[in-house]
């Protein structure tokens, strides 16, 4: 039977969303109806809702959810009636990495994750319809659409968590949270002694931050535009903080690195010449690696004889190289242990104040704000 709910429909490119009465189709086998709690407010969101990626509208956006599951498909194994869940991108569950276990290399990402596609048997179609105008409605957004009373989502975007998750403070968890962390637990893994920088203290920065105090690296340098951000990283872990429009920026992080450039460097920004700041504040062997991302068309900006002569490393990386199942629970853990204190950047707003937390974000006052429902 199809579910009567609420979700924020944005009618058609660039249109604010509005929240509106839908009626979802039923799960197809390899999806799950949720009832969502939360869902954190990406700019990924933002950007797609205005033509930044392309998209097919009316559209329900929103990848970062978090509730409870109210309905499986028939061929649903994961969870059930019942369970808890936090929710993630979305994979094909078939290709070459997701049976290697690196889903979010998975050869159908961009299908799955932008194009929202279900599955085979249902492709891109619809989630369901407008109430008031019976107009089809686009959801699977990152395999959730979260921005939503309830969703209809896939499968493999949903981690099963114990009963009594705080839902609504850890919903940020499947997107830019676990990219900033995973860049450094399941990519970069570098030792003790090593230093890194962070370029942009937004969701994935402070990602990236929490994962470099946890494994207590001796030099880590956080670098932003926002005083107050810098101040929040310095009293989390941070051992030293620059502006990024510091015209000594570079000198610093050479004086904070023994002279020679910090090891690691994750660029977190999204802006296209701050990588060529990254580039110049690594070592020798040193590795960049791109986090943000400025959109497509943008090629890196540096010299490939630096590259060879300095025997320097640029890579790129798509959610923190995240198992989100087995990756989303170890956030838990250090959730709980105090080292992963997303409720110091996060403020939750009620539905009804989307624009207001949307207004916020892009205003830089709240680094991640959760909508509720
Ligand atoms: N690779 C992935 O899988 C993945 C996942 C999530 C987000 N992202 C991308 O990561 C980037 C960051 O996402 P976010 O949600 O943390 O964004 P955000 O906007 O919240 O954070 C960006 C930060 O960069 C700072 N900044 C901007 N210009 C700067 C400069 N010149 N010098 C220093 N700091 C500067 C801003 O003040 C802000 O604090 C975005 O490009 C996003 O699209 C990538
Ligand atoms: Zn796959
Ligand atoms: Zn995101």
């Amino acid at each position: 039977m199809p579910t009567r709910t609420q979700a924020l429909v944005v009618h058609q490119v660039g249109a604010p969303a509005l929240l509106t009465d839908v009626e979802l189709a039923d799960p197809e086998p390899n999806e799950v109806l949720i009832r969502v709690t939360a869902s954190g407010l990406c700019h990924t969101d933002n950007l797609v809702q205005h033509g930044g990626i392309p998209s097919a509208f009316p559209a329900i956006f929103g990848h970062e959810g978090a509730g409870r599951v109210e309905a499986v498909g028939s061929a649903v194994t994961r969870v059930q009636e019942g369970d808890s869940v936090l929710l993630s991108f979305a994979t094909c569950g078939e290709c070459a990495y997701c049976k290697a276990d690196r889903p979010a290399g998975c050869s159908l990402f961009w299908d799955k994750n932008f194009m929202r596609v279900r599955s085979t048997a249902v492709g891109d179609e619809p989630v369901g319809q407008a109430v008031a105008t019976g107009d089809a409605v686009y959801g699977s957004f990152f395999g959730q659409s979260a921005f939503a009373r309830h969703a209809v989502v896939s499968e493999s975007s949903v981690v099963k968590v114990p009963q009594g998750t705080d839902l609504v403070q850890l919903a940020p968890l499947g997107c830019g949270l676990q990219s900033g962390a995973g860049a450094l637990l399941n990519q970069l893994k570098p030792a003790e002694n090593d230093s890194v920088v962070v370029f942009g203290l937004g969701a994935v920065g402070f990602g990236a931050l929490w994962a470099a105090a946890h494994l207590k690296l001796r030099t880590i340098i956080v670098v932003d535009l926002v005083p107050s951000r810098l101040d929040l990283a310095l009293s989390q872990g941070a051992t030293h903080a620059f502006s990024g429009s510091s015209p000594t920026l570079l000198d610093d992080i050479r004086a904070a690195t023994g002279g020679i450039g910090a090891q690691y460097a994750i660029e977190a920004t999204g802006v296209a010449r701050v990588l060529r700041t990254a580039w110049e504040a690594i070592c020798n062997f040193g590795h960049v690696l791109s986090v943000g991302n400025p959109g497509p068309g943008t090629n890196a900006p540096f010299d490939i004889n630096d590259q060879v002569n300095q025997s320097k490393t640029w890579s790129g990386l798509a959610e923190g190289a995240s198992n989100p199942p087995i990756f989303i629970p170890q956030l838990m853990r250090l959730h709980e242990a105090g080292a992963f204190p997303v409720e110091t950047i996060s403020r939750a707003y009620p539905v009804e104040q989307y624009e207001e937390a949307l207004a916020a974000m892009k205003s830089g006052k709240v680094i991640k704000p959760i909508i509720t429902f």
